[in-house]
C-alpha cells in the first residue's frame, strides 16, 4: 500500500535542509521498497507569500490525507511585520493543534564523535542519551483567554491561560510511560506545583497513570532544578515528561547538550501514532542560502517518521547509521565544525548520508 509523506520546506533554511533529506528519503524508499508517494506543500511564511495565511485549507487537506509530514522549518523577519495572528509560527501551532499532534519527542543524543561539540565537558556527556515528551497541543500555548487588553485605569495588560484537563495529562503520561518501556524504565515529570496549581494537578495524574506502569520508575522535578540539573548532571535522566511551555524550553538547552541543535530530529504524534516530523531547530536566517546548514536534524527526523509512523524500523536504523558513518568520516558542517574535521556544506553532508544509505 502507497504511504503519502506530505513535505513542508518552510522558510528561509527550511528548503535547503529538505532537498537532502528527500534524497535521503527517496533512497531508502528505493532500497526497502516501502511504497512512499511524496507531495509538496506550504507552511509559514512561504505560505503567506502565495496565499496570504500561514495554514492554508489546501496544506490543511493534504495534511490530513498524508500518513506522515516532513516539516523544515518556518518563520523569519521577513514576516515580522505581518498580523499576529497571521505569523508563520501560528501556522506551525494550527497544524500541531488541528492534527491533534499531542506527543512531541525530542531526543538529545549525544554522537560520541561529537563529544567535544557539546557546551559540557566531555565526561558529563558522553553517552548521553534523553527522551523529552513534550505535550504539544495544550497548556499556555494554547489556553483562553489571552491576549492584551486595555484595563480600566487605561494601562495595556498581557494574559495567557495555564491550564491542562486530566485527560491531556493522562494521554501523555501514557505516551512518555509507554516510550520509557522501550528504554531506561524512568520517567521524570517536570512540574512547577509549588506555585501553579494546573501542575499540581499534573503531578497527581502522573502519579495515577504511574500506577498502570509498575516497571517504570516514576520521580518529579520542579522545572527550575530541571533546567539546572540538565546542565549539571544530563546523564541522570532517561525520559522527562512535560507540558508544552517547560518542554520547549527544556528541549532547546537538552539539544545543546549534544553539540548542535543542528543534530535533533523530532516527532509530532497524534493518538494513532500519525504524526509530523521536524528538526528541533529554527529556520536560521542569518545562514539561509549560503549552504551552511547543517542537514542532518532534518535527515535524522526522516529516520523517525520511518521508524514510528511508517513501520520500517529498518529503514530507520539504516539512516542512523550512515549519519554515525558521515561523522566518522569526519564530515562536518560549520556548527559542529571542530580542528581536525573536514568542513563541508549542506549539500555535501547530504550526498555523504546518501552514498552511506545506498551502499
Ligand atoms: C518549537 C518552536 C515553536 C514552539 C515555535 C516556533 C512556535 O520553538 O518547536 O520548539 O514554541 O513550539
Ligand atoms: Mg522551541
Amino acid at each position: 500500500m502507497a504511504r503519502k509523506v506530505l513535505v513542508l520546506p518552510g522558510d528561509y533554511i527550511g528548503p535547503e535542509i529538505m532537498e537532502e533529506a528527500v534524497k535521503v528519503l527517496r533512497a531508502v524508499d528505493r532500497r526497502f521498497a516501502l511504497g512512499i508517494e511524496l507531495e509538496h506543500g506550504l507552511l509559514g511564511g512561504a505560505a503567506i507569500d502565495a496565499c496570504g495565511v500561514p495554514l492554508p485549507d489546501e496544506t490543511l487537506a493534504q495534511a490530513r490525507e498524508a500518513d506522515a509530514i516532513l516539516l523544515g522549518a518556518v518563520g523569519g523577519p521577513k514576516w515580522d511585520g505581518v498580523e499576529r495572528h497571521l505569523r508563520p509560527e501560528r501556522g506551525l501551532l494550527a497544524i500541531r493543534s488541528e492534527l491533534q499532534l499531542f506527543g512531541n519527542l525530542r531526543p538529545a543524543i549525544l554522537y560520541p564523535q561529537l563529544a567535544d561539540a557539546s557546551s559540557l565537558k566531555p565526561e558529563l556527556v558522553a553517552g548521553l542519551d534523553l527522551l523529552i515528551v513534550r505535550e504539544l497541543t495544550g497548556g499556555i500555548y494554547f489556553g483562553e483567554p489571552r491576549g492584551i487588553r486595555t484595563l480600566e485605569n487605561g494601562e495595556r495588560e498581557g494574559y495567557n491561560t495555564y491550564k491542562y484537563s486530566e485527560s491531556e495529562i493522562r494521554r501523555i503520561g501514557h505516551l512518555a510511560f509507554s516510550l520509557a518501556r522501550k528504554r531506561d524504565r524512568r520517567v521524570c515529570s517536570v512540574d512547577k506545583s509549588n506555585v501553579l496549581e494546573a501542575t499540581v494537578l499534573w503531578r497527581e495524574v502522573m502519579e495515577e497513570v504511574a500506577r498502570d506502569y509498575p516497571d517504570v520508575e516514576l520521580s518529579h522535578i520542579y522545572v527550575d532544578n530541571a533546567a539546572m540539573q540538565l546542565v549539571m548532571r544530563p546523564k541522570q535522566f532517561d525520559v522527562m515528561v512535560t507540558g508544552n511551555m517547560f518542554g520547549d524550553i527544556l528541549s532547546d538547552a537538552a539539544a545543546m547538550l549534544t553539540g548542535s541543535i543542528g543534530m535533533l530530529p523530532s516527532a509530532s504524534l497524534d493518538k494513532d501514532g500519525r504524526g509530523m516530523y521536524e528538526p528541533c531547530h529554527g529556520s536560521a536566517p542569518d545562514i539561509a542560502g549560503q549552504g551552511k546548514a547543517n542537514p542532518l536534524a532534518t535527515i535524522l527526523s526522516v529516520a523517525m517518521m520511518l521508524r514510528y509512523t511508517l513501520g520500517s524500523a529498518e529503514a530507520a536504523d539504516t539512516i542512523e547509521q550512515a549519519v554515525s558513518d558521515v561523522l566518522d568520516q569526519g564530515l562536518r558542517t560549520p556548527d559542529i565544525h571542530s580542528e581536525g574535521t573536514r568542513l563541508v556544506g549542506t549539500a555535501e553532508m547530504g550526498d555523504a548520508v546518501l552514498a552511506a544509505v545506498s551502499e
